[in-house]
């Protein structure tokens, strides 16, 4: 979309729907679970938090992964939130990333495998699951949550970067 377009959502224009997504940024997750194979990891940018009080997040995966039925099914899983210097760990759980392979990781008390250092982390019981059209919500309870200092790493239009406030008087 190289300039304003007004269109109505339909099979010939899924790639324009998606670049009109694409115009919100979001930060980007890794979300972790432990199956009976070993651990999996799955980056997303559908998390949102959802509730305070109780406190519950969302995220969505793709009945189209060849993960979903493993995080669909999720008991406990961790979300985690990238800090800019992490886009590394965001390749890796991408279609054909590294995944867990060589990395360094951790359980929780839960079982749940939990990675080093990012800026945010909240550790989740599976609270729902909902209908999403092509997706399905995950509503997960936070059982545990922990943050860091530092900037997020960021994802609009397909292309990563940090975020710069633009003084100091920007935040909110
Ligand atoms: C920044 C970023 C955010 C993503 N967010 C989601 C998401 O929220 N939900 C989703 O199903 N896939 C998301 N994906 C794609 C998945 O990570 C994954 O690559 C895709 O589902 C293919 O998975 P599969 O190899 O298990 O089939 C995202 C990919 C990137 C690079």
């Amino acid at each position: 979309m190289s300039t304003e377009q007004t269109f109505e959502p339909g099979p010939d224009t899924v790639r324009t729907l998606r670049d009109a997504f694409g115009r919100f940024a979001t930060g980007v997750t890794v979300v972790t679970t432990q199956t009976p194979d070993g651990p999996a990891g799955f980056t997303a940018n559908s998390f949102t938090s959802l509730s305070l009080d109780p406190p519950l997040v969302i995220w969505s995966p793709a009945q189209a992964s060849s993960r979903f039925a493993l995080f669909a099914g999720a008991a406990y899983f961790a979300i985690h939130v990238l800090a800019e210097e992490e886009a590394h760990l965001c390749n890796r759980f991408i279609r054909g990333g590294a995944g867990f392979e060589g990395l360094a990781f951790d359980h929780s008390p839960e079982g749940i495998p939990v990675l080093a250092g990012t800026l945010a982390r909240f550790d989740c019981t599976c609270h729902a699951t909902h209908p999403g059209g092509d997706h399905l919500i995950v509503v997960g309870r936070v059982i545990r949550a922990r943050a860091r200092s530092g900037g997020p790493l960021v994802f609009s239009q397909g292309l990563f970067g940090g975020f710069t406030p633009p003084d100091a008087s920007g935040t909110a």
